[in-house]
This record gives structure tokens, sequence and C-alpha cells, in this order.
């Protein structure tokens, strides 16, 4: 990952490929953004007009090149739009921030340095831009030939080291928000590595394989059920689901708890590390990108390593319910029941319907130890990316102040998310003839039908919330912003700030 510096540094004397600094929309034509002065100085006070000859608008998402000028010891000026400039005494918004500087990000990989000049008004503003570079750097090419050289082929490994101009580096809240930006996208970009790695090779058994490495590195307890433990135990839901497959399922535990705790938050992902449908197999254009059903357990897993790191004074278990879902001989299948963790009978009507099934023993597991609050998070349903397309997640949860707490964290981080009802007329398709629940209901209204199904499994009395992150969670078009193509991280920045508010007893 790219290595952030915060400096105070003069633009022209940086020796650096590229130097990147702002550009707004102004009423007028573009705007050159604060921390860029030096750089307009030396255009004398006219870049602005450069900008504009060059087609610059300043608008979201744009990036301008230009030649730096005489005298600079960096060779190239990457101006980035920063879209709308802010009102007369307001400042940059975060989320542009990150954007801008992630978009920029992007375009220099490959190269050894660049220097960020963009707007910092705060520490806020640090962590942002140091957020945008940090994620929109990102690039994933393990599986790529790389020559044997340990370069990249095609020369696109990250941007090696970013200095943020402005950035105080004797300021301790500048040099703490660095300190978080980099600790939390460090384990964002994990998660994005263990949702682009084939399925082929995250297996159950890798993944839990590799949060106990993780758990080892940051002191946190694990406790891993294999599938004799789950079979021991009466974990049917997620044995079900792993049943069909040669990769046997696993639940993971992992805890962190900080001796200035009073409060105690659960993270339950659905970790399907392959969701073929099982017998009810998925047709061919439905499941090319199905390794990244296992996305929900990689956002809790970045989230309680990242509490970790941050050392939040707030106890955070995560729970991944890690499976395979595989027709085979061995498979569940269509009318099979089910005896859940919870006791609870489910008939499976569509094994396809999985998600639901490994979540809801963890649920159950989760709800023993009587957290303040569990959250769920899970690439579910299909009918959550019809209702709310490929970049927002939906909020469902069983208390309406949870669930705008959430969605009001979601929106600080630059999540874009949406509450979804749990409507009480839905539950009934569900009943089963033959078992206490079946694991579809009606068609319309899919994504709610499956948060009340969850709901099923929640513990009496704990408040609980269920993000289904199927639009976000995999980028299938062109990378925008800080977000690469493939897996996004969707939910950990999230995750990240409810428990941070908790910590800070600002939630619950
Ligand atoms: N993993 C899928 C949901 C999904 C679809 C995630 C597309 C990401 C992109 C889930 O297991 C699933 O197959 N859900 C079914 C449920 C149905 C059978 C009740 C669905 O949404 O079609
Ligand atoms: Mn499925
Ligand atoms: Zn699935």
């Amino acid at each position: 990952m790219t290595a952030l510096t915060l400096s105070t540094s003069a633009a022209p004397g940086l020796r650096a490929d590229a130097i990147v600094i702002g550009v707004a929309k102004g009423a007028k034509g573009p705007v050159v953004a604060p921390g860029a002065e030096a750089v307009d100085k030396a255009y004398d006070g006219k870049l602005a007009d450069v900008l504009e000859t060059l087609g610059s608008s300043g608008a979201e998402g744009e990036l301008t090149k230009l030649p730096a000028p005489a005298g600079f010891k960096s060779p190239l000026v990457i101006a980035a739009g920063l879209g709308a400039e802010p009102d007369a005494g307001a400042g940059y918004d975060a989320e542009a921030l990150r954007r801008a500087a992630g978009v920029a990000a992007r375009t220099l990989n490959g190269a050894k340095k660049a220097a960020f000049a963009l707007p910092v008004e705060d520490a806020a503003a640090v962590g942002a831009i140091a957020e945008g570079v940090l994620l929109g750097a990102y690039s994933f090419d393990v599986y790529k030939d790389n020559g044997g050289n340990g370069k990249a082929k095609n020369g696109k490994a990250p941007l090696a080291e970013g200095v943020l101009l402005g950035g105080k580096p004797r300021d301790a809240a500048h040099k703490a928000a660095l300190a978080r930006a980099t600790a939390v996208c460090e384990e964002l970009n994990r998660a994005r590595d263990l949702i682009n790695t084939p399925p082929n090779d995250l297996t159950p058994a890798a993944f839990a394989a590799l949060a106990q490495g993780a758990a080892k590195e940051h002191g946190l307890k694990i406790q891993i059920l294999d599938d004799k433990a789950l079979a021991k135990d009466g974990y049917g839901g997620i044995l079900g689901v792993g049943v069909g497959s040669a990769a046997p399922p696993r639940l993971v535990k992992l805890s962190y708890t900080s001796p200035k705790a009073d409060k105690h938050l659960a993270f339950v992902g659905k970790g399907i590390t392959y969701d073929s449908g099982g017998i009810s197999l998925k047709p061919a254009g439905h499941n090319e990108t199905m390794k990244c059903d296992m996305s929900g357990a990689a956002a809790v897993f970045a989230a309680v390593v990242s509490a970790a790191r941050l050392g939040l004074k707030v106890n955070v278990t995560g729970w991944l319910a890690l499976a395979e879902n595989m027709p085979s001989g061995s498979a569940v299948r269509p009318g099979d029941v089910l005896r859940m963790y919870s006791g609870k009978t489910v008939e499976v009507l569509n094994t396809d319907a999985e998600g639901r099934l490994v979540l809801a023993d963890a649920l159950w597991a989760a709800s023993a130890e009587k957290p303040d609050a569990i959250v769920d998070v899970a690439t579910l349903t299909g009918a959550m990316m019809l209702a709310l397309g490929s970049r927002t997640f939906g909020i469902m949860a069983n208390d309406d102040a949870f669930r705008a707490s959430i969605h009001e964290a979601a929106e600080e981080v630059g999540e874009p998310a949406w509450p979804m009802p749990l409507p009480e007329h839905l539950r009934k398709g569900m009943d089963s003839p033959t078992a206490d629940i079946a694991n579809m209901g009606e068609r319309m209204g899919g994504g709610l039908v499956a948060g009340l199904f969850l709901r099923e499994f929640v513990g009496e009395g704990i408040t609980w919330a269920h993000l289904d992150i199927a639009g976000p969670a995999f980028n299938e078009g062109g990378p925008f912003g800080y977000t690469p193509k493939g897996g996004t991280g969707s939910a950990v920045r999230t995750l990240v700030r409810l428990a941070e508010l908790t910590a800070e007893g600002d939630l619950g």
C-alpha cells in the first residue's frame, strides 16, 4: 500500500513524479482550490485560465494534466476535479476530497512518488485525502504474470509514496487522522483482496486460516468451528449450505476486547466463498462474480481488526459464517428441512437462498453473548440491487433509532446507504406446511423478506440491524472515485465508524 507522510514543504521544491492540486467548479468557470497557491503563483496567477483552456470545468471525477511550471522539481501537475465550489466560509466536503484524491491516485499507479496539494482545512480533511489516496491506489495483480521479478509487468503497481502537503507532521490531530486512515484502509484493502481472490483458493478453511494469522498479529481471540464441531453443536444452517462442497464450512469467532469498554458490539458476516446457487443452480451470466458472496464476512473481518488497531474502547466480536454453496450428491435439496442452531426448523425451498441460512446460525450464536447490538452484513439479495442500484446498500433493523444511526454513520464516511422497512405482512409468505419457516417467501420485496427471515434468529430484546450490500460489494463497471473494479470493501468504514461512535458513548 502507498506510504503516506505529512509535509509543510512548498510544492515547487518537491521532487516527485507529480503534484496533485484541486480544481472546483465555480460560478464562472474552474477555480483553483486552496492548497495550490504556490502552483498558481508560478503560472502568474493564471492557473484557472490555463485549466479552462485545457477543457477543465472542475467537475467531480475530472483529471487535467499539465506540465509543471519552470523551476519546479516535479515535471507534472495533475488537477483533480472537486465538484461545486463550496459557499464562502464553508469547507470542502470530505467525500469530494476523498474522491478527487482517489481519482488522482488511480492515475498515478505505476509512479514512485506524488505530492497532494489539496485543500487541508482541518484534521478531517487530512483523513479524507489520505483515505482517497490509499483506497484509490489499490490494485489486485497477484494472479497476473509478473515476469518473476516481483514487479507488475504492466507497471501498474500502486503509487509507492504520497506526500500530503498542508498536513502538519507535528500536529497531533493531523497525525492521528493519518494513522486512522492508514489502519482502516490497510484492512479495507485486505478485505478487497479477499473478495477478489478466486474461490478455488479462498475456501472457508483458507479464509479461517487467514483470520487466525491476523488474530495472532493483532492480539485478538479467535475460535474456529470446523465441520465436525459445527455438526456436534447443531449448526444446521451453516452445515446445510456447506455440505455439498468438497471444501467444508467454518464458523469463525473473532473477539477484540478493550479493558476500557463498557459496550459490546457483534458484527456478523455472510461468508459464502462461492455461490453457485447449489441444486437451485444459478444460470450462466449469474455466477461469474459469485466469489464476491463473502464480502460481508470480509467487511466484518476488516472492521474487527481495524477496531483492534485503533484501540477503540469498545468490545467487538466478529462472526464469519463461511461456507461454499455447491451442487453435488451430498448437497442440500429443495424440500429438505434443516434444524438450525436456534432449534427452529427451516424448509429449504430454494438452495440459492443460502445466505440467510448461514447468517441465521451465526446471529443466534452472536445473540447468546447478549451484545448491546448486532449488525449483520451480507450480499444477500438480487432484489436489493434492483431496489437501490449498484452503489447503495440497504439498512433494515428491529429498532428505528439504530437504523437511523447506522444511516448517519454511513453518510459520514461516504458510503451511500438507505433505510428499508421490514413489513410484517411479508412474514406469512415464508410459512411452511412442514417446518417452522421456509427460506423463501414472496418474490416482491425479496430483500425485505430476507431481512424478516433473519429477524427470526435474533435473540429476544437484542438491537439488530442488517446491511444488504449485494449492490455495492462488487463493482462490475469501471473504477470511479476511490472505488476500483471488483471487490470494493463496502460497509467496512461504516462498521468502523459505528464502533467508534459506540466507544465514544454516542450510540446505544
Ligand atoms: N448471493 C446471492 C445474492 C446476490 C445476487 C448478491 C447478485 C450479489 C449479486 C444470494 O445468495 C441469492 O442467490 N439470493 C437469491 C434469493 C432468492 C433465491 C430468494 C436472489 O436474490 O435471487
Ligand atoms: Mn444464493
Ligand atoms: Zn449468496
